[in-house]
């Protein structure tokens, strides 16, 4: 019989192979939770385009099948149509008059023990939570669930009881070449429990039973992914991340999730210490700059720089010599290392080419940046290889022996440059870092970009807002205060999201300053949050499935919100935790909270953190910065 699914199957490969060439890892947590087999409705996070259902089909458990929603227009033409269900689509007529007419292709899919994959969240989206679970995926569970028990002759043996089960998919650095994803799934909810309720004749019942379960499998996904309530927070939360670890990397992937949902937390606790508000702007300033100067924590850590690379004073020779040597050094470890790397350097170089000319189509939209690098990067591959391929074998004379050789080369030189890319990529983006450092700290202080100027780009940028979300539908947020009670609106984004591109050299010592603020203000955080009298029995923020797992308590506040349909009371849950069991949760995992303070030490601490910099930095005011300000 031929496989019905022969295009899922061939798309799924391409597809692993493509991901594997992109990501460094691809974690799975919770793989036992997924049903063998039996009918599944699996709910899915979409913050990254097509690359999630790349990731979730790919790594799915069992290789099951998964069958995606698709327009039931597009189903009419009959080489569409063989196309898209060869690729394991289903389709959702969205103008049905009943929901069975609407979930036809998936009551069928189910009724034979399939697995149905939804976006719950309806579009991908980047926001600095999850701000829209729809309910489709929960009426056709329950419609399912329904039919099973009304209609048992229509359903194949072994597919009475669906379940849903959920996948979060979280990304390190969702738009970076060689990073990270996880994707959690979380235990499966029985779509049983909610079923007397949906079929009760009760008035507005169905609709009420299908909230519940939206509302357990969004909690689920809540859970397993990072939410924040606004932009700075989850910033100032990454900024101390990266400060704490270094590069993202050190982190145990199966703590990712809950490290960053621990300092969004921390972060989001009103009047945390006293001086909270100047921390976190440290923190964005930071961020803001090494976002302007394409500059990273990760790589700026890698470089040991010299204590006396004080941002606050001139340069002396010996560390700009220091850095010399930095450069040369990195420079001579990459060019020893690269005739073991060039043949495959040069062979991928074109596939890097337009993979990099792919985000640049998308530089405004950090969604589409991934799945255009990893979409033109295949493509190239999918030149490139074959084309080598061909070229080995007419060398060899088109012999079978030929064909034999070539292909285990072209394999062979795939995976030697996969193994090797992550070290010769580090150390590639290191040597420009360091050069550009270099720059930076031997050109006169008095070219430095003065602190007017400078203002603009100590501000993170935030990605444009998507159409497609119903911000008059999106949940009020948790807002542990007692005085607060109204959520606060949708931040304007009116700002553009583009701004002009600095000229970065004029950056470094401010780059390098902010550094050595933000590692200064966050150790003084950690010592108040663990030392001296205020620390004692004070309590911060919590997630409430991380208050619960790791000893705080919850909390329930009744709160009151403006709607359109007017004031809406409703309660939240607000967990806390011990502020020095955080400490301990976070040094626990590898946060180097004493190395954030020994960097500091020495002469910079003795500095004031501003003041006498910012009018040595005027001086060197150049007309065109006061042209730069007006004009933008
Ligand atoms: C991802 O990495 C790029 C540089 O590689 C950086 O500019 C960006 O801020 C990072 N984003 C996150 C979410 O950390």
């Amino acid at each position: 019989m031929p496989d019905a699914y022969i295009l899922h199957r061939l798309l799924r490969r391409v597809a692993a192979w493509a991901l594997v060439a992109f990501f460094t890892e691809i974690h799975i947590i919770g793989s036992e939770n997924v049903p063998r087999k039996g009918p599944v409705v699996v709910t899915a996070t979409h913050h990254n385009m097509m690359i999630d259902p790349a990731v979730l089909s790919t790594m799915f458990p069992y290789q099951r099948i998964l069958h995606f929603w698709a327009k039931a227009s597009l189903f009419t033409n009959p080489v569409v149509k063989y196309i898209l269900t060869s690729a394991g689509n289903i389709p959702v007529d969205r103008k049905a008059k009943d929901r069975k007419q609407l979930f036809r292709g998936t009551l069928h899919a189910l009724s034979h023990g399939g697995a149905v994959a939804v976006f719950p969240e309806g579009t991908s989206y980047t926001e600095p939570r999850i701000v829209q679970v729809k309910d489709g995926a929960a009426w056709a569970a329950l419609e399912y669930a329904k039919l099973a028990k009304e209609h048992p002759d229509q359903i194949a043996s072994g597919a009475e009881r669906v379940m849903i089960a959920t996948a979060a998919i979280v990304y390190t650095n969702k738009t970076k070449y060689r990073s990270n994803a996880i994707m959690e799934f979380g235990p499966p909810i029985p779509v049983d429990a909610f079923l007397d309720q949906f079929m009760s004749s009760e008035e507005g019942a169905a609709r009420a039973a299908v909230k519940r379960l939206t509302a357990a499998l969004e909690q689920q996904l809540i859970e397993a992914t990072i939410n924040a309530p606004d932009w700075d927070t989850l910033y100032a939360a990454r900024m101390a991340r990266d400060l704490l670890w270094d590069d993202e990397r050190n982190i145990n992937l199966d703590d990712f999730v809950v490290i960053s949902q621990t300092l969004v937390d921390l972060f989001s606790t009103p009047d945390l210490v006293p001086n909270s508000a100047a921390i976190k702007r440290q923190l964005l300033t930071y961020y803001s700059l090494l976002q302007s100067s394409k500059l990273t924590n990760s790589v700026l850590a890698s470089l040991p720089l010299p204590d006396t690379l004080d941002p606050h004073r001139p340069i002396p020779l010996p560390s700009r010599l220091f850095t010399l040597s930095l450069l040369i050094r990195d420079s001579l470890s990459l060019f020893i290392r690269l005739p073991l790397f060039i043949g495959p350097l040069l062979l991928h170089a074109p596939a890097y080419f337009f993979a990099r000319i792919g985000a640049r189509l998308a530089e405004d939209e950090e969604e589409a940046q991934a799945q255009n690098k990893v979409v033109f990067g295949l493509l190239l591959l999918l030149l490139i290889y074959p084309m080598t391929f061909f070229f080995l074998w007419a060398f060899l004379w088109y012999s079978s022996v030929g064909a034999l050789i070539s292909i285990t080369l072209v394999t062979l030189v795939a995976m030697y440059h996969n193994k090797l890319v992550n070290d010769n990529y580090e150390r590639a983006k290191r040597l420009i870092a360091a050069w550009r450092i270099l720059v930076g700290v031997w050109i006169p202080k008095k070219w430095d970009m003065s602190m007017s100027a400078l203002a603009q780009y100590t501000i993170p940028l935030i990605p444009a807002e998507n159409e497609w979300i119903d911000r008059s539908k999106v949940k009020p947020i948790r807002i542990p205060s007692q005085t607060a009670v109204i959520p606060p609106a949708p931040p304007a984004r009116s700002a553009s999201y583009k701004r002009r591109r600095p000229p970065t050299r004029r950056l470094i010592r401010h780059v390098l300053r902010a550094r050595a603020e933000a590692a200064k203000a966050l150790a003084s955080l950690f010592a108040q949050l663990e030392k001296g009298p205020a620390a004692e029995g004070k309590q911060v923020c919590a997630s409430a499935h991380l208050a619960r797992a790791y000893g705080g308590y919850i909390e329930e506040q009744s709160l009151q919100a403006d709607t359109k349909e007017g004031v809406e009371a409703f309660v939240q849950i607000i967990g806390w935790r011990s502020a020095r069991e955080v400490v301990a949760f976070l040094r626990q995992r590898g946060a180097r909270i004493a190395a954030l303070g020994n960097r500091v030490e020495g002469e910079w601490a003795a500095l004031s953190s501003d003041g006498e910099s910012d009018t040595v930095s005027m001086e060197g005011e150049k007309e065109d910065d006061v042209v730069w300000i007006t004009s933008s």
